[in-house]
């Protein structure tokens, strides 16, 4: 890969910018300086230096975050910081994908990859994923048996579907784990509300075989490899 490109995709500057850098002696590729933007480098073998910094590089990053209240998986919104703003500058150069998003005041498990193959295997209802919830609700909970059966609900755009029906585990009076493999607009919160009640907080602890740590405190991530999730 041209080093140009390599440095302008880690948000490096414009290749512009890179073939200034290059002029200034501000490039090192394995400890010698480079003149030329264009000089071709292999990513995985090579020793990059920007202005004495060392590039942090992989073809491909997955992370798991325990996700806190306030913040939200996408870029655009204005209200509330994206949950990227979180990434230290070591992992903000890549640009990553959220693996299936939780709403604004929702907390917990979330998995962020640069890898689009991977977001599709966590995300498509095809692949009967399960992400299971901790749900504490505003009421007493009765009939939740009900939501072990496909229901009818609402989407993102008002249209309706059908649930897949979920796994069901009654904690207490006002708790439960509810495990599904969909993850249409305000899913879960909308199934308790077919169960006439409400959700008072909602925290994704588990999707596929990986397990929030307790010890991942709120905001803080760390890096994850596909046999944790599969
Ligand atoms: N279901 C919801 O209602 N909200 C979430 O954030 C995730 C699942």
């Amino acid at each position: 890969m041209r080093l140009d490109k390599f440095l302008a995709n880690l948000k490096y500057g414009s290749r512009s910018d890179i073939k200034k850098f290059c002029k200034k002696n501000m490039i090192k590729v394995n400890g010698v300086s480079v003149k030329n933007a264009d000089t071709v480098i292999n990513p995985d073998a090579d020793l990059i230096e920007v202005d004495g910094e060392v590039v942090f590089y992989k073809e491909h990053i997955t992370l798991m975050m325990n996700k806190p209240a306030g913040y939200i998986c996408s870029t655009v919104d204005e209200k509330y910081p994206s949950l990227l703003n979180l990434l230290d500058r070591k992992y903000s150069r890549f640009d990553f994908k959220f693996a299936g998003r939780l709403d604004v005041d929702t907390l917990g498990l979330v998995i962020l990859s640069t890898d689009g193959e991977v977001i599709h295997k966590i995300t498509s209802p095809n692949k009967d994923m399960y992400k299971t919830y901790y749900v504490k609700t505003k009421c007493k909970i009765e009939n939740e048996m009900l939501l072990e059966s496909p229901i009818k609900l609402l989407d993102g755009n008002n249209s309706e579907y059908i649930t897949k029906g979920a796994k069901v585990a009654k904690i207490s009076d006002f708790e439960l784990y509810l495990s599904i493999t969909e993850g249409k607009f305000h899913q879960v919160k909308r199934m308790l509300e077919y169960i006439d009640n409400e959700v008072v907080l909602l925290k994704r602890i588990k999707i596929g075989n990986l397990s929030l740590p307790s010890d991942l405190e709120e905001g803080k991530y760390k890096e994850i490899s596909l046999n944790d999730v599969f």
